[in-house]
């Protein structure tokens, strides 16, 4: 079986409001997608990474933190797109043959707390039904609310499962969901609204609150607290 596994990693970070993007950003004394990439580097269920940076960063995600960290199944770092979407299908397109794999494997480059396990079983999951993702239940009511505040709808909490990443996928489905979205003009937040538009079911695998997506400074004060408890 041959797993490879895309991390998007072009964002700007806008919502960070900081100069670095969040990726850069060091956690523990090292940049949150080292945390990330070390996690698939470790797991012998993966053999190839590609990582996609913006076109500016690429020599500084190569010389900063592939080289030094020593990623060795980092085959490929390919530039970013100008939404996440196109980021991954740049990616897609690097990998050229589908033939050559079994499952890929997106998982956001600011995700650093998800765990091998975590990773084994939606990868268990998307052999067994074709596609499958990371998402927890909602703990909250979820409100749909409009342009102005006004809330226009109560959603059933028993139906809201919030999407994380990774995100895997048997290489044919993922490949003619993002032809089928570009053709269509289709844009998702996520791999799997692709998949989904064409039909194709996902499974959703209950996965954890601490497999945070660090977006916010709120989300960098979580992050070390996650990391200090891994430490413990
Ligand atoms: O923007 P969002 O929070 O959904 O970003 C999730 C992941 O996608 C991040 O790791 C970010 O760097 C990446 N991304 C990308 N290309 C973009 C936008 C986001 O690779 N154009």
């Amino acid at each position: 079986m041959r797993v490879a596994v895309i991390i998007p990693a072009a964002g700007t970070g806008r919502r960070m409001h900081q100069a670095t993007p969040k990726q850069y950003l060091c956690l523990g004394g090292r940049p949150i997608l080292a945390h990330t990439l070390e996690v698939f580097e470790n797991l012998p269920e993966i053999n190839e990474i590609t990582v996609v940076a913006q076109t500016k960063a690429l020599e500084f995600c190569q010389n900063q933190i592939i080289t030094p960290f020593g990623f060795k199944k980092v085959l490929r770092l390919v530039p970013g797109g100008k939404e996440r979407q196109d980021s991954v299908y740049n990616a897609i397109k690097a990998l050229q043959r589908q033939d050559d794999y079994d499952l890929i494997v997106v998982h956001d480059g600011v995700r650093p707390f998800v765990t091998p396990e975590e990773v084994r079983r939606v990868i268990g999951a998307a052999l067994e039904h074709g596609a499958a993702i990371l998402a927890t239940p909602a703990n909250d009511t979820v409100k749909k609310v409009n342009h102005t505040g006004r809330i226009q709808k109560t959603l059933n909490r028993q139906d809201i499962w919030l999407a994380q990443t990774p995100q895997a996928f048997q290489a044919p489905i993922i490949w003619r969901a993002f032809v089928e979205a570009y053709g269509r003009d289709f844009y998702g937040t996520d791999e799997a609204s692709l998949v989904e538009a064409i039909g194709i079911p996902v499974f959703a695998i209950p996965g954890s609150v601490y497999n945070i997506k660090v977006t916010t400074p709120e989300d960098l004060v979580l992050a070390e607290a996650i990391l200090a408890l891994r430490q413990q």
